[in-house]
Order: C-alpha cells, then sequence, then structure tokens
C-alpha cells in the first residue's frame, strides 16, 4: 500500500463519515473550536454580527405591503365594503375544506358564538374541557351561555392538550373537548376525536395559532365539530383583528352566524329553524369588519410561501440545536404538519442541565441572540374562575398542573425570520454552540 493511497483512503473515510453522520459531526466540530472562544459575556466577540436593522426587518411582523395596501385602497375607491366578507369565507372555505364558515370580528367573538351554538344541545351548567393553558376567552366566553370550564393540563412534550389529564377530570356533567394548537403546533386532535365519539363529547378547536397547520393532510379546524381560528395582528394570518368560526354542521353554523349577525337569518334555506329570527339573530353583532377581512384576503394568498419559509429557517436553525444536549422541540408527529405562531419555542430541561433560564439568556444575549420567554397565564389560577358568583355553578380549580409549570419553566423563544437568513441563523448556532461549550462556566453563573 502507498502513502499516496492510504491518504486517498482516509479522505475517503473521512469524507464519508461525515457524510453519513453529516449534522452531528458538524456540530460537534463547532462546539469543539467554540471552546476556545471567550463568552461575549466574559468580554469575548459577539458571534451575532447581522446588524440589528437587518434583523428587525426579517423578523418584523405583521408583514404588510402593496397587496394589503392597494386592496384597501379598492374599498374606498369603489364605496363598497360588506362583499368583502363572503369573498373571504368563500376563500378560506376554499383552503380548509371546511362544510362551514363565518367571520367574525375576532377570535373571541368566534368562541363566544361557537359556545352559544353548542349551549342550545346541552343543560345549562354543562362543562366544557379546555387546557388552562389558553387565552382568557377560550374559558370566559363559556360563562356567556352558561357553561362551565373544565381546567385540563397540558403535556410537557407538546405544550398542546394532555388527554390523559381530560381522561382522569370527565364529570358527568362534560358535554365537550376543545383542543388548542399551541403555538401552531397541532395536538393531537385525532385522539381527542376517537376518545370523545367514545364517551359521546363534542368536539372543539382553537386554532387561534395555527393558520396553514394540517394533521393526515387535514387542515386544523376541520377536525373538531365547531373550531375558530384569530385573525389578530400578532397571529400566523394576521387583520390586525379578525376571527372565523367553521361548523361541521349547518345546524351548528346558523346558531353560531346569528348569534353574531341579525342579517344572517334571512339567508338561511326556508326550512332552518332559525331563519324565523330575522332582523335579531341571537343578540350581538360579531361580523368581521371589511378592511380586516381585505387584509386577510390577501395574507391568505401569501399564507403557505411564508408558513414554508418560515419552517425552512426552523428547520436549518433547530436542526443544529437540537444536538446539543438538554435543548428539545416541542414534539411533531411525522403526520402532523405545524405551523409556528410568534415564536421558535424550544423546551430546554434546566434541571438537567444544571444552569438556570437567567444565566442561559444573559449568555446568549451577550453574543447577540435575541432570546425570551413568556410564560402563559395558567387560566385555572385567575381570580374570575375562583368566583362563583359569575358561573353557573364554580369552576373545579385543580391543585397542580405538572405540565403547564414545566412547559412555563423549561421554554426560551427564539425569532421566527421571515425571509432567507442563512448567515444569521449560522450566527445563532454558533452562538448556542459557544455557550454550551462554556456550559460549567454558566453552572457557576
Ligand atoms: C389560543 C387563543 N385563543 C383565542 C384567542 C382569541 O383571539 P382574538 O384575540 O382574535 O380575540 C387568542 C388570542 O390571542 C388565542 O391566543
Amino acid at each position: 500500500m502507498n502513502t499516496n493511497q492510504t491518504s486517498s483512503n482516509q479522505d475517503i473515510t473521512r469524507r464519508s463519515f461525515i457524510k453519513t453522520s453529516g449534522a452531528v459531526v458538524a456540530g460537534l466540530a463547532t462546539t469543539k473550536l467554540a471552546t476556545t472562544e471567550t463568552l461575549a459575556a466574559a468580554g469575548g466577540a459577539k458571534t451575532v454580527t447581522v446588524s440589528p436593522q437587518e434583523i428587525t426587518a426579517l423578523t418584523r411582523w405583521p408583514r404588510y405591503g402593496a397587496a394589503e395596501k392597494n386592496r384597501l385602497h379598492e374599498l374606498i375607491d369603489n364605496n363598497q365594503f360588506y362583499p368583502e366578507l363572503p369573498l373571504f369565507e368563500k376563500e378560506w372555505q376554499a383552503y380548509t375544506k371546511a362544510p362551514f364558515v363565518k367571520a367574525h370580528m375576532n377570535g373571541s367573538s368566534a368562541l363566544t358564538s361557537m359556545y352559544f351554538a353548542l349551549s342550545l344541545d346541552v343543560p345549562a351548567g354543562s362543562e366544557v374541557m379546555v387546557p388552562t393553558y389558553t387565552f382568557f376567552s377560550a374559558c370566559l366566553a363559556m360563562r356567556f351561555s352558561n357553561l362551565v370550564p373544565v381546567f385540563i393540563d397540558v403535556d410537557p412534550k407538546t405544550a398542546c392538550l394532555d388527554l390523559e389529564d381530560a381522561k382522569r377530570k370527565l364529570t358527568p356533567q362534560t358535554k365537550a373537548i376543545e383542543g388548542m394548537h399551541s403555538w401552531g403546533l397541532p395536538c393531537e386532535m385525532d385522539l381527542i376525536c376517537g376518545w370523545a365519539k367514545e364517551k359521546g363529547l363534542v368536539t372543539l378547536e382553537d386554532c387561534a395559532h395555527a393558520h396553514g397547520a394540517s394533521m393526515k393532510g387535514k387542515k386544523m379546524g376541520t377536525w373538531g365539530q365547531m373550531a375558530i381560528y384569530s385573525f389578530q395582528t400578532s397571529k400566523v394570518m394576521p387583520a390586525i383583528e379578525g376571527g372565523m368560526g367553521m361548523y361541521q354542521t349547518r345546524e351548528y353554523y346558523e346558531r353560531a352566524a346569528a348569534f353574531g349577525e341579525y342579517g344572517d337569518p334571512g339567508r338561511f334555506p326556508k326550512d332552518s329553524p332559525v331563519r324565523a329570527y330575522e332582523g335579531t339573530g341571537f343578540g350581538q353583532k360579531y361580523r368581521m369588519h371589511p378592511f380586516a377581512a381585505a387584509v386577510a384576503r390577501m395574507q391568505l394568498k401569501g399564507l403557505d410561501a411564508l408558513n414554508a419559509l418560515v419552517e425552512k429557517n426552523v428547520r436549518a436553525l433547530n436542526g443544529r440545536l437540537i444536538q446539543l444536549p438538554g435543548i428539545t422541540e416541542p414534539r411533531c408527529r411525522p403526520d402532523q404538519k405545524r405551523a409556528y405562531y410568534h415564536a421558535n419555542m424550544l423546551l430546554l430541561d434546566f434541571k438537567k442541565l444544571g444552569f438556570s433560564r437567567d444565566a442561559l439568556l444573559k449568555a446568549l444575549r451577550a453574543e447577540g441572540v435575541r432570546v425570551s420567554f413568556w410564560d402563559y397565564p395558567q387560566q385555572h389560577t385567575l381570580k374570575i374562575y375562583s368566583e362563583a358568583k359569575w358561573w353557573h355553578h364554580a369552576p373545579k380549580i385543580p391543585e397542580k398542573m405538572p405540565g403547564c409549570e414545566y412547559v412555563n419553566a423549561n421554554h426560551i423563544f427564539l425569532p421566527l425570520f421571515y425571509g432567507e437568513a442563512p448567515e444569521l441563523i449560522e450566527q445563532y448556532a454558533k452562538a448556542f454552540e459557544k455557550v454550551w461549550a462554556h456550559s460549567d462556566a454558566l453552572k457557576q453563573a
């Protein structure tokens, strides 16, 4: 064997090793290099050198442009506004394949209408299971229809409703269960629907975070018998304020629509029991603002492309980060297609890591990483649920919600990048690798 041959064999072996073990090797190599660099928090050079202006441009939200401006101008120039609502409803229906939809002024009014529609079939005081890790209106809106929340924990691996906890908390009064797709990750509606069917529960979905997300090829919002979306300004498809109700049956649709739109009953088929309520509906005026519908229509056109770009960026960054010990992503099944709302949430077991979230944030921020966290208010801990006077009967307040507590204490948020960002992603990955290489220093902080 001559020397040349040996070196070429070694080369091939090394190359094929790098190829087969790909990202793992790349991650470790960078970590090794990173140990030699001083942390920025200790006076070393900052890892992220992309300018703050560029980062702000990449993370800016919401993102409006010529399409939204032009459509709003067209509405004003034509002095025609309300036809925008059925146009948006038709487009959303075509996109999601929901049998019935109704545009609402926000997600909260869609929730209130949905609970009203449910309440006509169940006795006053019926209970609805809902994750405590959610927005207030998902629980509080029930009280207007004499429904009462049953607070359910979340799975610490997904931050979505923990079905096992729901099974433990089933009461004779429970009539419905509502899943919420936290931060864009679909909750396991197939399992929830399977169990709900067994127990005779109505299935509901809060999709305020999950525009474009699906499971087994079926859009979120079409799994539950009723569902809602929010188009509020922070959401994946923002229209400043706006909402959508989605219904699998004509009965639910007609009740929910007529709850918030006095003009709708007259448009329902002659045999509709709701048609007689023309001129009043059932009490509210909840239709979407036509300007919001115009903005939402334009946003819908770009939704899939933007979701795909965000996903590509998250994959490029997280593909590196999850190689570091102690960092995981919320579990997403292969048959789930998630969206990303607000942030790229990562789960870190700080107890196992041996350093605090504060120490980590300090080190990463010194490197130039925009990192944060946000504890979702656990609904069951808030005053209004502890006072029986607001409710048909007092909601039961669980003592502990270990899943929620874990997620709140053990997550971090990284920004979502809404443009091509290879350099920034590389620098973010390097910043983490550098900080991880110095984890002993963090443990002492
Ligand atoms: C989970 C969840 N449900 C419902 C809503 C209500 O939506 P809206 O703000 O449009 O009323 C929100 C809003 O943040 C939410 O996060």
